[in-house]
C-alpha cells in the first residue's frame, strides 16, 4: 500500500491521535505545568510501544523527560535518529486565541483552505514530530523498514534543552546514527516546498539598570536624578546605527560572507516583500542596510529586544522614577559567530555604554550555535528527492532564521548531521496566539518521510 493511500483511509484517526497530544498542555516553562508535561512523555513513550519500538523508555532528566526508542532492523543498514519535541510555549496571551488553546480545531485559511489544526504546539513541535510516528506506522505497515530508526523525543527545547547535552554525551552509543531527521522548522509554501540548510545560533541576555536604591517621587526628584527606563531606552536605541547595522564592538568579526554567487541562488526562491508587509499588516520593512528581507533572517545577525518592563504599568498614571529598568534581548548568529564570545562583547559594550549615575547587571541566559548543511549531504538529496516525489517538484534549499541550539552538538557530540524536513509554513503563527498546523502539511509530510528512508538506505 503507497503511503497515500494509507492516509486517505486513515485519515480521521491520524488527526484524532494528534488532537489527543495537542489536548495535554505540556508547558515546559511553567512549572505550574509540570504534571501535564510529564503525561505527554508518558503519552510518547505509550505510542513508541504501539509502534512496536524497543527499548523504550522515559529518561528523567534534572528537568523534563526524554523520550527514546527504537527498531534496529539491520546493523548493515544505516540509522536515522529522529527528534523533535513534545514541550510547547506558554499559550499567553490567552485572550487573543479564538478558541481553547488545548482543545484543537479545524479551520480555514488564506494559506490553508483545505483546513488547518488550531491548538498550540500544532506545529512547533507535536504535529510536525508525531508525522514521524505515523510514517513509521506506514513503513511497519508495508512491511518495510529500510533503516535503522531512533527516535529521542525531549521535553525543554522550548526552554533551551539544558538537560538534552549531558544526556546525549552520557549515551553517545545509544543515539549512534548515520544522520538525524527532524521536522520542526518551515517550507516556503504548500505548493513550494523547501529543505532547510542552515539555522541561526543565538545568545540570549538580561539586563538589569538599577538607578536610585527606592522609586521616587518624580517630582520631587525629577531632572536631578538617572531614570533607570530612560537609560535603558537609550542604551537600547544605541545598539543600532543609522544603517540598522549592530554597534556591539567585534559583532560582525568573522561572520561568514555569503558569496555573491550564493546570495543569487538566495534570490531565486520565490519571495513577495509587498505580500510579505501585507501578512503581518506592516507598512514599511526595516532591517540591515545591503540586504534583502530573505537575507536579513537568514545569513545576517540581529539583535532585538523581546520584552522591556519596570516602573508603573497598573491602571491610570502613578508619578514615579522606578528604581529598576529591565530588559531581555537576544541576538540571533551566523556561522562565524560563537554565542559566549558574543555574549562577552554585549556585556562590555553595554557595560561601556552606561552612564555613571546608574549600575548594571546582565545575565546570560541559554544561547546555541548556528547551523549549516550543504545539499551534497546524500541524506539531504534523500530527502529532497522525497519531496519531488510527493509534491511533484524538488524542495529548494532555504537557511532559516530561527535556532534548534541542539542541532550543532548532535554534530559535535554524535559526529552526524542534521537534515531539518519541516512542513510548517511561516504563517502558522507559532509561539503565537491561534498556532496553527494545515492538514495538508501534517498528511503531506506523514506521505513524504517514508520516501526519505527508501531513498536514504538506497544511496547509502
Ligand atoms: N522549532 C523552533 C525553531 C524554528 C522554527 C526554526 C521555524 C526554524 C523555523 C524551535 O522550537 C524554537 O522555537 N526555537 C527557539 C530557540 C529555543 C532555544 C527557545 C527560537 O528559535 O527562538
Ligand atoms: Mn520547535
Ligand atoms: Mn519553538
Amino acid at each position: 500500500m503507497q503511503p497515500k493511500d494509507f492516509i486517505e483511509s486513515n485519515k480521521e484517526r491520524l488527526l484524532e491521535e494528534l488532537f489527543e497530544l495537542l489536548r495535554i498542555p505540556s508547558i515546559s516553562a511553567d512549572p505550574a505545568y509540570n504534571n501535564d508535561v510529564a503525561r505527554c512523555a508518558e503519552a510518547i513513550a505509550g505510542h513508541m510501544n504501539e509502534l512496536g519500538l524497543d527499548q523504550v523508555e522515559i529518561f528523567p532528566t534534572a528537568g523534563h523527560p526524554i523520550v527514546y526508542g527504537e527498531c534496529l532492523v539491520d546493523p548493515s543498514l544505516p540509522t536515522v535518529l529522529v527528534y523533535g519535541h513534545y514541550d510547547v510555549q506558554p499559550a499567553d496571551p490567552i485572550e487573543l486565541w479564538d478558541a481553547d488553546p488545548f482543545e484543537p480545531v479545524i479551520k480555514t485559511t488564506d494559506t490553508h483552505p483545505e483546513g488547518a489544526i488550531f491548538a498550540r504546539g500544532a506545529c512547533d513541535d507535536k504535529g510536525q514530530m508525531f508525522m514521524h510516528f505515523k510514517a513509521f506506522e506506514i513503513m511497519k505497515a508495508q512491511g518495510n523498514i529500510p533503516c535503522n530508526v531512533k527516535f529521542m523525543i525531549e521535553g525543554e527545547e522550548e526552554v533551551g534543552s539544558m538537560n538534552l547535552e549531558p544526556f546525549i554525551k552520557e549515551h553517545k552509543e545509544k543515539l549512534a546514527c548515520d544522520t538525524i531527521l527532524i521536522s520542526d522548522t518551515g517550507m516556503i509554501a504548500n505548493d513550494t516546498p523547501s529543505i532547510t540548510t542552515g539555522l541561526r545560533g543565538l545568545s540570549y541576555v538580561e539586563v538589569e539598570v538599577t538607578g536610585p536604591n527606592r522609586d521616587l517621587h518624580s517630582g520631587l526628584y525629577g531632572g536631578a536624578v538617572a531614570n533607570p527606563l530612560n537609560i535603558l531606552s537609550q542604551m537600547i536605541a544605541s545598539l543600532h546605527n543609522e544603517a540598522g547595522e549592530i554597534t556591539v564592538e567585534g559583532f560582525y568579526d568573522g561572520v561568514e560572507i555569503v558569496s555573491d554567487e550564493e546570495r543569487a541562488l538566495m534570490a531565486k526562491a520565490p519571495f513577495s516583500q509587498a505580500a510579505f508587509n501585507d501578512s503581518i499588516k506592516i507598512s514599511a520593512e526595516q532591517g540591515e542596510k545591503g540586504y534583502t528581507t530573505p537575507e536579513r533572517t537568514s545569513i545576517r545577525p540581529t539583535l532585538d529586544v523581546n520584552g522591556i518592563w519596570g516602573g508603573y504599568i497598573g491602571e491610570g498614571a502613578k508619578t514615579v522614577i522606578p528604581s529598576k529598568a529591565y530588559a531581555k534581548i537576544s541576538m540571533r548568529l551566523v556561522p562565524g559567530q560563537l554565542p559566549g564570545d558574543i555574549t562577552e562583547k554585549f556585556v562590555k559594550h553595554f557595560k561601556a555604554t552606561a552612564p555613571a549615575s546608574v549600575s548594571l547587571e546582565v545575565t546570560p541566559h541559554h544561547g546555541g550555535l548556528p547551523y549549516v548543511t550543504h545539499t551534497t549531504n546524500p541524506a539531504y538529496q534523500a530527502a529532497s528527492k522525497a519531496y519531488e516525489t510527493t509534491f511533484g517538484k524538488p524542495a529548494l534549499p532555504v537557511r532559516s532564521g530561527g535556532s534548534i541550539p541542539i542541532v550543532a552538538l548532535f554534530e559535535q557530540v554524535l559526529g552526524a548531521k542534521s537534515i531539518l524536513m519541516g512542513f510548517g509554513l511561516d504563517s502558522d503563527a507559532i509561539h503565537s496566539p491561534n498556532e496553527h498546523f494545515g492538514v495538508f502539511n501534517y498528511l503531506k509530510g506523514i506521505e513524504t518521510i517514508p520516501y526519505f528512508y527508501e531513498n536514504y538506505a538506497k544511496g547509502h
